[in-house]
């Protein structure tokens, strides 16, 4: 796990490890917010693609930051870490600076890339600047089939020869990459990320058709331009990439976590009371912030960040269904669900994005919800009280919605296995505990 060695909150990334909450407190205080997983993971893939420094501030210190750290390192980068210093505010990120002045290996093997699935991502740059790449599949949450095609679709568009080779993928081109339209069929953010990164340094200019248009898209391309690349139309669903022939060094802020933000201003529409959360950006998630509002919680932005209150007042249902920024996000789906256990009615909640994103539902019966499945939607009585019982984390945001559920639950909640969270929540024990959370981590 990854330590700044300057006083940073230790964190494990032991399987074993559990987390206990005892249901029932109010949430009053401030709560930082961290730069986000999703923009940072692909910023820092951004650095395969010069042999110049890549700053990045910001950064969070998560499983999976650590993680690509040792992925990146295996293909020579070399990562300088930055971390708290004595006058930095008590969750400053980190700052990390890549240096991938020689590329020492193209290939990405099994046991580094299969804990993480946005580590396939590497094939992109690694092709772009080398020519060749050699990736392993990828592994990562287990929320139903997630394939790479839309990812080797863009390699393809862009002239590269793809094989598989024994759960590898093997991209290859003799010239380099050449500029081409690729449309994607489906909205994908890796699929985006990987036709900016590898389109860059393609020769010509390239055209995404349907691209995401997520703010964590719109940071790699902001920072890729800051490199020297030529990118417009990011935000959009369709985007224009001219090819350089290098791309050089920069300094880039990592965004504030939209999904973290979401994330806590569910937990206190849970719970009730009147958290700041800071540095969190309105504009980023206002599509869920609309959902909330429409429950009941009171939303407002200051200018440190965003402020949820509720006071006792119950919570009404809401009809959601997840969609591609800028509508609502299916990595808040599962907290969303949490926080409908206890509303004052029957809400339905749609997954549209991935298939089995609902291993949190048996585990949130488990607290005394009542929830049935109809294939992609989800119907959610509201019951009057949660009760707390030992539960599993299965995925990232899965075990996050156990958290925000036994923090109304009453009595004790275990949630065990929480590697999950580790890799996408930064210090989540601390940050629920300033706010009067009753909250603690249990190691082995
Ligand atoms: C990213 C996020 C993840 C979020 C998801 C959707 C990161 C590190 N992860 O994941 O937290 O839940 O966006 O907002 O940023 N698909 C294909 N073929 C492909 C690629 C994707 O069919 O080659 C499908 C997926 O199965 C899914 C849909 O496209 O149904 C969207 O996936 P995608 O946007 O690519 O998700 P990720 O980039 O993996």
């Amino acid at each position: 796990m990854l330590q700044d060695g300057a006083g940073a909150a230790p964190q494990s990334g032991d399987d074993m490890d559990r987390i206990r909450i005892v249901g029932g407190r109010e949430l009053h205080g401030e709560i930082p917010i961290s730069g986000a997983k999703n923009a940072a993971l692909p910023l820092m893939i951004a650095s395969l693609l010069t042999d110049q420094p890549l700053t990045l501030d910001n950064v969070p210190r998560l499983a999976d930051v650590a993680q690509l750290q040792r992925i990146l390192g295996n293909h020579g980068v070399d990562v300088m870490v930055n971390g708290k210093r004595p006058e930095d505010r008590d969750y400053q990120g980190q700052t990390l600076t890549l240096s991938a002045a020689r590329i020492v290996d193209t290939t990405a093997p099994y046991e580094l890339v299969s804990r993480m699935r946005a580590s396939f991502w590497v094939i992109g740059p690694l092709v772009a600047r080398m020519g060749h790449a050699r990736v392993s599949m990828p592994g990562g949450c287990a929320i139903g089939t997630r394939p790479v095609d839309l990812l080797l679709l863009v390699l393809e568009r862009l002239g590269a020869a793809i094989d598989i080779d024994g759960g590898y993928v093997v991209a290859r081109t003799e010239s380099g990459l050449r500029g081409g339209t690729i449309a994607f069929p489906k909205v994908t953010v890796g699929g985006t990320h990987t036709a900016l990164m590898a389109a860059s340094l393609a020769r010509g200019a390239s055209v995404i058709e349907n691209a995401a248009r997520e703010p964590e898209v719109v940071d790699l391309a902001d920072c890729l331009n800051k490199m020297g690349a030529k990118i417009s139309g990011a935000g959009t669903s369709r985007i224009v990439v001219e090819g350089v022939p290098r791309l050089g060094g920069a300094r880039h802020r990592v965004l504030p976590d939209r999904i973290e933000t979401g994330t806590y201003a569910m937990a206190v529409a849970m719970t009730g009371g009147d958290v700041l959360l800071e540095g969190g950006r309105p504009e980023l998630l206002q599509g869920a912030l609309d959902v909330l509002t429409q429950a009941g919680a009171r939303i407002s932005s200051t200018n440190q960040g965003i402020r949820v209150a509720r006071n006792g007042a119950g919570l009404d249902p809401v009809e959601v269904t997840t969609r591609p920024f800028p509508g609502f996000p299916t990595d808040l789906q599962a907290q969303l669900m949490a926080l409908m256990c206890c509303a004052r009615g029957t809400s339905h909640i749609t997954e549209t994005i991935f298939e089995n994103r609902f291993m949190h539902v048996q585990e949130l019966v488990r607290l005394g919800a009542r929830i049935h499945l109809d294939g992609d939607t989800a119907s959610i009585e509201g019951v009057e009280r949660l009760t707390g019982a030992p539960v599993m984390a299965t995925d990232l945001r899965a075990s996050v919605s156990l958290v925000i559920a036994a923090l109304a639950a009453e009595g004790e909640t275990m949630v065990n296995r929480v590697y999950h969270l580790d890799r996408g929540f930064e210090r989540l024990e601390n940050k629920l505990g300033r706010c009067g959370a009753e909250v603690q981590r249990i190691s082995g």
